[in-house]
């Protein structure tokens, strides 16, 4: 039986890490994208990860005729649905452009899907559902807070739509994995994290300004409620969160009209100092860093707890910030020998 997935946006950051388990595990993928926010030479990478060359249909999942298109030519049994726009702070400048993308994308999946009678879905959402805690760590049962950005608020309506969806028994199985932060890349150094503009995520900035390619970052704000008085997130390695994907299409295998949200993270705080120091150490190197403002919209601090991930897919994260940390530096120091100009360096 054909094992293919179809992975939207499988040519960006979490994306282009799945295909590699998925093909690890047996999974044929097919990568939608239209490259707004990745390179074709994500492709390259790939092929030499994998040793295979992974098919790409490059377009745009909001067009219907396209996605059908596709859909009628691969015959999947599944979507891991990753292509949507993922910059908090512009799609508050851009909410209309947000919406239709995401939201958009969303529509048009489903209804292919039930045109074509493809049945499993992994969806991307994302912890900021859960907008600043009350409790810590966050479980499932967390409630759920209006979204402070267009966004996250993209976020919460596609989980609604999927459950809607789900509710008028149209036979869709979907989880929606809640991530928390991926940070890292693979250990080839291949394929990882490329920001087309200034990064705005904290890792990314950190090994440009190692890199030489900013001046300095900025912690934005000392003076919290925590132990070292930085944000505490879960950083989690992008290499465990692809595999997530993977252990969440095999728990899909064989259910109809379900629905569940899983949160994806290590269950582990780590603070905005700790990962500089951290990122000090595993790189070698001095970070030219200074403590400025709060950002605003921050949260404090957010970590998973990680007893349903455990329980539901019968799976723990495997790999360090530490890890992760080196792996982001290896790719940051591959890019500039390549001296890829797409890391928002006019
Ligand atoms: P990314 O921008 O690297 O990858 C998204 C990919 O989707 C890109 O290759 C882009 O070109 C493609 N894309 C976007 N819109 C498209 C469209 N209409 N048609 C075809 N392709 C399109 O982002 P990422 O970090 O890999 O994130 C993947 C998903 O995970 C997103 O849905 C994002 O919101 C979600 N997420 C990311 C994070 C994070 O910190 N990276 C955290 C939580 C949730
Ligand atoms: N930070 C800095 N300096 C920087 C960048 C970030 O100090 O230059 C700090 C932030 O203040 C925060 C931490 O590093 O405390 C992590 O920031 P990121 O921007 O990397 O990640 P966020 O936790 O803010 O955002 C992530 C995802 C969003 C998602 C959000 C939900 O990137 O997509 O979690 O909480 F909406």
């Amino acid at each position: 039986m054909s094992k293919n997935i179809i992975v939207t946006g499988g040519a960006g950051y979490i994306g282009s890490h799945t295909v590699v388990e998925l093909l690890a595990q047996g999974y044929n993928p097919i990568i939608v994208d239209n490259f707004c926010n990745s390179e074709k030479s994500v492709m390259d990478g790939l092929e030499e990860i994998t040793g295979k060359q992974v098919t790409l249909f490059e377009g745009d999942c909001t067009d219907k005729a396209f996605m059908s298109q596709v859909f009628s030519e691969t015959n999947p049994i599944g979507v891991i649905h990753f292509a949507a726009y993922k910059a908090v702070g512009e799609s508050v400048e851009k909410p209309l452009a947000y919406y239709h993308n995401n939201v958009v994308s969303l529509l048009v999946l489903l209804e292919v899907m039930q045109e074509q009678n493809c049945k499993q879905l992994v969806f991307s959402s994302s912890c900021t559902v859960y907008g600043t805690p009350q409790k810590l760590p966050v479980t499932e049962q967390s409630p759920t807070q209006k979204a402070i950005s267009p966004y996250g608020n993209t976020k919460q309506i596609a989980e609604d739509i999927i459950k809607d969806q789900v509710a008028a028994n149209s036979g869709l199985s979907a989880v929606a994995l809640r991530y928390f932060n991926p940070i890292g890349a693979h250990s080839t150094g291949l394929i990882g994290e490329l920001p087309l503009d200034i990064p705005s995520n904290l890792v990314p900035f950190v090994t440009q300004t190692a890199a030489g390619l900013r001046n300095e970052l900025t912690i934005f704000g000392n003076d919290y409620n925590t132990p070292d008085g930085t944000n505490i997130r879960d950083y989690i390695h992008v290499i465990d969160l692809a595999k997530a994907h993977v252990k969440t299409l095999d728990y899909l295998t064989g259910k109809s009209n379900f629905y569940d949200f899983i949160n994806v993270g290590t269950g582990k705080g780590t603070s905005v100092l700790e990962i500089v120091n951290t990122f000090e150490k595993v790189s070698n190197q001095k970070l030219n860093y200074t403590i400025g403002t709060r950002r605003p919209g921050d949260v404090e601090q957010i970590y998973a707890s990680v007893d349903k991930l455990k329980k539901v897919l019968n799976w723990q994260t495997e790999l360090t910030v530490e890890g992760a940390l080196r792996d982001a530096w290896n790719w940051q120091l591959n890019l500039n020998r390549k001296d890829i100009k797409t890391q928002g360096i006019s």
